[in-house]
């Protein structure tokens, strides 16, 4: 197909002067073409995550994953190199692998039987010498994508020949990205295995989510609160000095809840934090962590994190935990959430168990905060597809926080980078989401202006 037959579509044609005013069309989490132009403007030319190496430690280990829509198969071959293939024959076109999760030393395709090494060599093909004689094997490999790296354990995939390095892609953020995975040695390591569940909601509901909408903690989750898994400030009551909010960090946002002068260690307890120290982070960003006690942020587009102490019951103390999440989009209507648990390499069996068992009773299908979220998100993705909506163009509002209407201005003094705001009655985190959103909809660059 032509770039024409991709134009922008004529529903976010003019949103820029929506996006300077703080507002969004309800289109944009709705219309197919939106959505299709997304597959290929954003899906296929970001770095997107695919899964963690401890998931698979050992040569032949594999998972299959998500590109967009695209399958592929993420595997650690013979010669321990990370593959990102996809997961289709290279003959007719055939899925060579039809499970989640795997050892193997190669694919058989299940339909004519092509044989793969588990590098994506081609190695076999039945009745070769009656009918494919003079086939070069070699030529016919599983395809791979272009870019992978291993980032800290992360490894993310980019399909785009011309991809910049990830690092680059990070920019400024990896100050804020490295905190979550860099304050030990070892690094952090999954547990179990991932989580996922499907939502009637557009993907683009998660990861602006966690770009720092802060504001929904009190309502969303107020039977949470009242229970009393978690305190109304970690869990984000807007609150001047403690709820930090950075946007504006490359194209990526992060919100922070801090106690300036404690050292709450995102409610990790003694036995982990012993683990901790500078290492690869400056003395600020581990003094950041040091006094902080939740970090959630999205690296654009369908990648976020959250970084918080929980706990299953208000008896029981909170407990440390990594939560990372892919927003796997399935249409304009519906996402599929995974999830993964992380602790410290270095924590022991017994924390590692029950840092499981407190994220999976808050963010998992089953979980206390998560059955709030997934309630609410589908009435937007509902009334963006209401013929109201797109009779009366109706936008969404993100203007909180924005020039007059906050009482706080960015910090001057803020010791990382990006637009630090003290406060977390904003919107700033979800607006730079979706101006990153609508630049690489649109290949263009665009200013919004104020607390962008
Ligand atoms: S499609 Fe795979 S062997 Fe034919
Ligand atoms: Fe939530």
């Amino acid at each position: 197909m032509t770039e024409q037959a991709f134009a922008v579509p004529v529903s976010i044609e003019n949103m820029v002067d929506d996006l300077r005013e703080g507002l969004l069309p309800a289109a944009v989490f709705h219309d197919r073409e939106v959505y299709d132009l997304e597959l290929r403007r954003i899906f296929a030319k970001s770095w997107v995550y695919i899964g963690h190496e401890t998931e698979i430690p050992n040569r032949g280990d594999f998972v299959t994953r998500n590109i967009g829509e695209d399958p592929f198969i993420l595997i650690r071959d013979e010669q321990d190199e990370l593959r990102v293939l996809l997961n289709a024959c290279r003959h007719r076109g055939a899925q060579v692998c039809r499970v989640q999760a795997g050892n193997t030393k190669g694919f058989v395709c299940p339909f004519h039987g092509w044989a793969y090494r588990n590098s994506g060599e081609l190695i076999g093909v039945p009745v070769r010498s009656q009918g494919y004689a003079s086939l070069d094997l070699k030529e016919w490999n599983l395809f791979a994508a272009p870019h992978v790296t291993n980032y800290m354990g992360l490894i993310f995939a980019n399909l785009d020949p011309d991809a910049v390095p990830f690092e680059e892609y990070l920019g400024d953020y990896k100050w804020y990205f490295d905190i979550q995975f860099a304050l030990s040695d070892g690094g952090m390591e999954v547990l179990g295995e991932p989580h996922r569940w499907l939502v009637d909601a557009n993907w683009k509901q998660g990861a602006e989510n966690f770009c720092g909408d802060s504001s929904h903690t009190q309502m969303t989750h107020r039977s949470v609160l009242e229970a009393g898994i978690i305190d109304s400030v970690a869990a984000g009551a807007p609150k001047e000095g403690t709820g930090l909010h950075v946007h504006d960090c490359s194209g990526h946002a992060i919100s922070i809840r801090q106690l300036p002068g404690e050292a709450p260690f995102i409610s990790y307890p003694e036995e982990v934090t012993h683990h901790f120290h500078t290492g690869v982070l400056s003395q600020d960003q581990f003094d950041l962590a040091k006094r902080s006690l939740l970090h959630n942020g999205t690296l654009f587009p369908n990648f976020s994190f959250l970084h918080i102490g929980l706990s299953d019951s208000p008896q029981k103390p909170q407990t440390g935990f990594l939560t990372l999440r892919v927003w796997q989009p399935k249409g304009p209507g519906q996402m599929e959430i995974w999830n993964w648990v992380l602790a410290p390499r270095e924590a022991s069996p017994e924390y590692k168990r029950r840092a499981y068992q407190v994220g999976m009773s808050s963010f998992s299908p089953s979980g206390s905060f998560e059955q709030d979220d997934v309630a609410v998100w589908p009435g937007v993705t509902r009334t963006a597809g209401t013929v109201f909506a797109e009779l009366n163009k109706v936008r969404f509002n993100y203007q909180m926080g924005m020039g007059d209407m906050s009482t706080s201005k960015p910090l001057t003094d803020w010791v990382g980078p990006g637009v630090a705001n003290s406060t977390n009655a904003g919107e700033g985190g979800l607006r730079t989401f979706h101006k990153t959103w609508y630049e690489r909809m649109t290949n263009t660059k665009i200013e919004i202006g104020d607390h962008d």
